[in-house]
């Protein structure tokens, strides 16, 4: 059926207008004032609401096998929690560890999201060993359509890569013209202080963050940086979260490596004192690269508001109390990650937009439309134009509520950011002409997500 939505002031990365936006076919066909509504079409007026295009989180984790234990959402609960909070597109790392063979893998993952995501989606493919067969299979994965890679310079013996792994994994991205993304802390660092702390006793949530200090990120982004570049590669650095490894980005930019930055929720909003919490309440804030001193917090909102963070994700990875207190004895046993995919959008715009520290604009880009350019999906996705997706939120920026366990969509027990309150969320959320969210209600089509393949773009 023909979608209608009237009276909504679109806004784009780089524009804005009251118009109304006309959807036939699962596509923006029409943009324009005063549209007609032919027979059987569904109308949604949106005046005194924000027109916003789909939201995209570029960095998610939904199945995880990870630290003894897998993440808990599944596609169906992780992607039914994006769309309520505004996300209609997510990137999930795709994460074979060293011991498992990567295409196969790669089958794996997009059999279990096959049929089973309420909004589209896409894999980074991780590449955690550079074995005889990975050139070959990594070509055929690219050929496959998915066109971004992921390293992990931390977690050693699991997911880390070594030098020459990144040498030759960045060698290729280049012929093929794949962009890399990457987790940025030194392995063998984090390794040793972590067993220094371990020996002295300092075995609770509040040492994770001292076992990968602000030093240890910038080292490994600085590391990342100069393999890009020696290779030519493109790269984008992950979960950045610190004043150090903004500035060993940046230089690195300055001097001409394609280097880029994401960071992710928590790090604007959380501070490494929550991991000072004793038992359980500090573990659920244990991730890396950890939360961190709060002075950093107005440096990344900074660098976010000029565009030099370039998109905020969250690295959403719920693991439940039962998960976390798998490492009661120790810190390096708690399962890192947070889960945030639910309330990205939401907390981005009351604590960047509503309090002035985010263009409204640049809003729009860093949490969808320069996602979809850095990693092939633009403009099909990421903006409101004619022959774009019709992934499309209708935002009410006059809402209040509180973020709560209690009434959220991803599977585990606990939030994050419980008690936050949030100045605006969805009143509509659109995945291609349908609307599967009204009012923070899942009511749509559980299965309709669908893999989105890509080019890659040099
Ligand atoms: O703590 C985190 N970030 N967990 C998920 C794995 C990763 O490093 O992205
Ligand atoms: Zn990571
Ligand atoms: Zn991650």
């Amino acid at each position: 059926m023909p979608l209608l939505i009237r009276n909504g002031e679109i806004v784009t990365a780089d524009s804005r207008c009251r118009a109304d936006i006309y959807i036939e076919n699962e596509t923006v066909t029409r943009i324009g004032q005063d549209l007609d509504a032919p027979p059987g079409t569904e109308v949604i007026d949106a005046a005194g609401k924000y027109v916003f295009p789909g939201f995209i989180d570029p960095h998610v984790h939904i199945y995880l096998p990870f630290m003894a234990t897998f993440a808990k959402d599944t596609h169906e609960t992780a992607s039914i929690a994006a769309l309520v909070g505004g996300t209609t597109t997510y990137i999930e790392m795709c994460c074979p560890s060293r011991l498992d063979d990567a295409l196969a893998g790669y089958h794996l993952w997009k059999a279990k999201a096959e049929g089973n995501s309420a909004c589209d989606y896409t894999f980074h493919m991780a590449v955690s060993k550079y074995a005889d067969e990975t050139e070959s299979q990594l070509r055929e994965i690219v050929r496959d359509g998915m066109s971004s890679f992921k390293i992990f310079l931390a977690y050693k013996n699991f997911f880390g890569v070594d030098d020459y792994e990144m040498y030759r994994t960045l060698t290729l991205a280049r012929q093929l013209g794949v962009i890399v993304t990457a987790h940025c802390e030194n392995a063998e660092l984090v390794a040793q202080l972590q067993a220094d702390l371990l020996a002295a006793g300092k075995t609770g949530p509040q040492w994770h963050e001292p076992s990968r200090p602000e030093s240890v990120e910038a080292e490994g982004t600085h590391h990342f940086a100069t393999f890009l570049e020696n290779t030519g590669a493109s790269g984008y650095v992950v979960h950045l979260s610190c004043e150090g490894a903004l500035k060993a980005a940046l230089a690195a930019k300055e001097r001409g490596v394609k280097i880029r930055i994401e960071s992710v929720v928590p790090h604007f909003l959380l501070d490494k004192t929550q991991a000072e919490q004793a038992g359980v309440d500090g573990m659920k804030y244990v991730m890396s690269p950890p939360l961190r001193d709060k002075r950093n917090q107005h440096v990344l909102w900074n660098a976010l508001n000029a565009g030099l963070v370039d998109t905020v994700g969250t690295d959403h990875c719920p693991f439940d109390l039962a998960q976390k207190r798998l490492g009661e004895k120790k810190f390096t046993e708690i399962p890192n990650g947070i889960p945030g995919i639910e309330e990205r959008v939401n907390l981005l715009f009351t604590y960047g937009v509503k309090k002035g520290r985010l263009d409204l604009h640049r809003f729009v880009d860093a949490a969808g439309t320069r996602a979809a350019k850095l990693f092939g999906l633009f403009p099909r996705k990421g903006t409101i134009a004619p022959g774009s997706d019709a992934d499309l939120v209708v935002y009410d920026p006059n809402y209040n509520g509180i973020v709560s366990v209690a009434n959220q969509h991803v599977n585990n027990d606990y939030n994050g950011f419980e008690g936050m309150t949030i100045e605006g969320r969805p009143s509509v959320v659109t995945v291609r002409g349908k609307v599967q969210v009204l009012d923070g209600k899942f009511v749509g089509e559980k299965g309709r997500g669908r893999l989105l393949k890509r080019e890659p773009c040099p």
